[in-house]
């Protein structure tokens, strides 16, 4: 399918309503000046989760999967002065770069970087009772996904917002017989979802800049 139409219109409105600044702009730069993988959100993306973090009044908001802090920045923009966002990434390099766009943004003390893995974060987090969250964005490896969701109600409390990112997967997860790993999990996780009585969630198909895909929207009840 030609993408060129929908590019064009995300970029539109990208130019009127997720307008990046000077750090947003170098956290970009920073992915290809290190060889990391071009796989953040989108600008329009960033700005959809920084409204769900105010829409929630988030002032506790967890992460899986910084890369390199793009869609931490957007988020943790949303919180108020003594918020705190919590993202967890386990590959150092990522880690390394995201903290210094996070520094470069003037976040430093609103955002705690915890490197590891996810699954004994999460596991490390629960076991010390931490406070819950009020949002959860949860876009790390994917097979593993219904797992995460699992430890992130274990984190949360009524209300709380968990969005998933890359559920849809170019389609992808309309293929029974797939055996690709990332289809795997989204489509273990999005049944899983429709199957889970604590939440009532939803999935928003995105098309833009980025490939056809979704984010699955749950708030707990
Ligand atoms: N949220 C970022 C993009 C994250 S890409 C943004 O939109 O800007 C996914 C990240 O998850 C990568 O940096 C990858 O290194 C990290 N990751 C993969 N497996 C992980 C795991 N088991 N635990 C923690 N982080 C993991
Ligand atoms: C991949 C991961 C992401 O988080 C994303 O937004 C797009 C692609 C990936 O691992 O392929
Ligand atoms: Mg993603």
């Amino acid at each position: 399918m030609d993408n060129t139409l929908f590019e064009n219109v995300d970029k539109y409105i990208g130019d009127l309503l997720a307008v990046e600044d000077s750090a947003l702009k170098k956290t970009i730069q920073s992915i290809s000046d290190n060889d990391i993988p071009s796989i953040s959100v989108s600008a329009n993306q960033g700005k959809f989760l920084h409204i769900m973090a105010l829409l929630c009044h988030a002032n506790r908001i967890l992460e899986l999967g910084t890369l390199a802090g793009y869609s931490t920045i957007w988020m943790a923009r949303a919180l108020p002065v003594n918020g705190k966002l919590v993202t967890v990434e386990f590959n150092e390099q990522h880690a390394k770069v995201a903290q210094k766009n996070i520094d470069g943004a003037g976040l430093t003390a609103r955002i705690e970087l915890r490197v590891g893995k996810a699954a004994d974060i999460l596991a490390k987090m629960i076991a010390d009772k931490e406070e819950a969250f009020d949002m959860i964005f949860i876009d790390a490896d994917k097979p593993p996904y219904a797992e995460y969701f699992g430890y992130a109600l274990s984190l949360a409390k009524p209300g709380t917002l968990i969005i998933c990112d890359n559920v849809i997967r170019d389609g992808k997860i309309l293929d029974k017989n797939s055996t690709d790993e990332n289809v795997k999990g989204a489509q273990r996780f999005n049944k899983m979802l429709s199957q889970n009585a604590k939440v009532t969630a939803t999935i928003v198909a995105t098309v833009g800049v980025k490939e056809f895909d979704g984010m699955a929207i749950a708030v707990v009840k």
